[in-house]
């Protein structure tokens, strides 16, 4: 898979978003999470700080930290500037705002960002794409993708 990061627009969910959207319990988050398309999310930094076992896969892993870092300063006022011009189009409920939103991102990159290095390193950030995964049968208790064009 061919990946160039000008075609990439970074949009990282919060640990909270995933745990709320997947109904996670106390238990759950004690089992083998693979995140498909994990992108810019803090949901791998987060469960590996609460002692998770997580391995995230998404082809922008082939880039660095100071690549993708630069990647979502360039690219979130855009996306920004487009929710504000679509805000009908979303349900504002847990994130009230556009406001909310920006900061629930970057908060979210921020932390992605902060864990990602060391991530790499430890195995924990994978450079893979679906429907191709390096990953033996059985290597997972849950596997997840968390990606739609339509949600904020
Ligand atoms: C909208 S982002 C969502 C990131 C994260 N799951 C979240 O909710 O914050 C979608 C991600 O899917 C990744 N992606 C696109 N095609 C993929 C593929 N074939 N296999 C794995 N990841 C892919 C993109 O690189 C991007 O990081």
């Amino acid at each position: 898979m061919t990946v160039t990061l000008d075609k990439v627009v970074p949009w990282g969910r919060s640990f909270e978003e995933y745990a709320a959207t997947f109904v996670l319990s106390k238990e759950d988050l004690e089992k083998r999470f693979l995140d498909c398309g994990g992108g810019p999310a803090s949901f791998n930094c987060v469960l590996t700080r609460l002692g998770g076992r997580i391995i995230s896969a998404d082809p922008i892993y082939r880039f660095d930290s100071i690549d993708i870092k630069k990647c979502i300063n360039e690219t979130y006022e855009g996306i920004m500037e487009q929710t504000r011009k679509n805000k009908e189009e979303f349900i504002w409920g847990a994130i009230p705002s556009i406001e909310a939103l920006g900061r629930v991102r970057m908060d979210a990159m921020k932390e992605f960002l902060s864990d990602y290095t060391a991530g790499i390193k430890e195995g924990r950030y994978v450079d893979a794409s679906l429907p191709s995964l390096p990953f033996k049968d059985g290597e997972f208790d849950i596997a997840m993708v968390f990606s739609s064009p339509f949600s904020l």
